[in-house]
């Protein structure tokens, strides 16, 4: 669906040192998958989606996007593409629905047509009674939605959105994480960056990590994850005081834990998958006056040490 091979930018007449925002970038995105495409700030992802959306020309490398090169075919890309860039800019004075009937036009859809996806698609992204309020008025989440919605509104097969669920609150994180198992569900292909390595795991089907303009790794969820190994192993942080030394060697017996190591304020467990319930039963049953139960991040900086083998300078 996406195919990107050697693709090079250098930003000459900002930075003029001949620097490489992307470096040689070469990774494919299947049909019909959620890809993730994860990395530090500064990493290349925007510069990659921009390239992909045919709005920044690359300096080298090719790239098609369903079936089209972005330089030689950009409108046949345009059309395949619904695209939100990390800000999506409105005119402040126009309402949500205005700008969708603005870009229906754009996109040539009739009138009643135009109307009618515009109050399906505002509903959609939660902004069905903010549809008449000026985009001036409208919150950072709610431009997010905005975006969506219009990256939505010409029902292209493939979506390229530039950190989609950056700035959303909880609320908005689970409605985006939906809307994306949905929309993969229609069958669409979904271009998505992020820096965030938990969003991208539970949301993704395919990982792309980027770092200082070269691709590190890219693979399906699990390939990524065995690569990822220990670093990304789930470890429950048990708040606990007391623990006998008995019931921190039975915890050792317990399914799908691999460790266990005491600290200040409890124990460390270390598992193959997320047996926290068992862990926390496991404790009670012995008597240990459990206070809390905690699942660790893996963050970013631990899945780029397992990866490249160093930390991300
Ligand atoms: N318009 C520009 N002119 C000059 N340099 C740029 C421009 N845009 C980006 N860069 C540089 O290119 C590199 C990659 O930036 P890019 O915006 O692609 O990173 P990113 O991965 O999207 O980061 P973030 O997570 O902060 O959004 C950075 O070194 C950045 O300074
Ligand atoms: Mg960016």
């Amino acid at each position: 669906m996406i195919d990107v091979e050697g693709l090079t930018k250098v930003y000459q007449r900002v930075r003029g040192d001949g620097a490489k925002a992307l470096d040689g970038a070469t990774f494919h995105v299947p049909d019909r998958t959620v890809f993730g495409f994860l990395g530090p700030n500064g990493a290349g992802k925007t510069t990659t989606i921009r390239i992909l959306a045919t709005v920044l020309p690359p300096t080298d490398g090719r790239a098609r996007v369903a079936g089209h090169d972005i330089v030689a075919e950009p409108i046949a890309v345009q059309r395949s593409i619904g695209y939100m860039p990390e800000y999506p800019g409105f005119y402040p004075t126009m309402t949500g629905a205005q700008h969708l009937d603005y870009w229906g036009q754009f996109h040539k859809m009739p009138r009643a047509e135009r109307r009618a996806r515009a109050k399906e698609l505002l509903d959609l992204v939660g902004l069905g009674d903010e549809r008449k309020k000026k985009a001036k008025a409208y919150s950072h989440g709610m431009l997010k939605r905005l975006g969506l919605a219009q990256a939505l509104l010409h029902n292209p097969p493939i979506l390229i959105l530039d950190e989609p669920s950056g700035g959303l609150d909880p609320y908005g994180m689970i409605f985006f994480r939906n809307l994306m198992r949905d929309l993969h569900r229609e069958g669409k292909t979904i271009f998505l960056s992020s820096h965030i390595l938990s969003e991208v795991q539970q949301t993704c089907t395919h990982l792309g990590v980027i770092h200082k303009g070269r691709i590190v790794a890219t693979g399906t969820h699990e390939e990524i994850q065995a690569r990822l190994g220990p670093a990304a192993a789930p470890k429950a942080l048990i708040e606990a005081s007391e623990v006998p030394g008995s019931a921190v060697d039975g915890l050792r017996g317990v399914a799908h834990v691999t460790d266990v190591a005491r600290a200040d304020w409890g124990l460390i467990v270390s598992m193959d998958s997320d047996v926290r319930a068992e862990v926390n039963a496991f404790l009670v049953n012995r008597g240990v006056a459990v206070r809390g139960v905690k699942l660790a991040e893996v963050t970013l900086e631990d899945a780029f040490v397992a990866l490249t083998g160093g930390k991300p300078t």
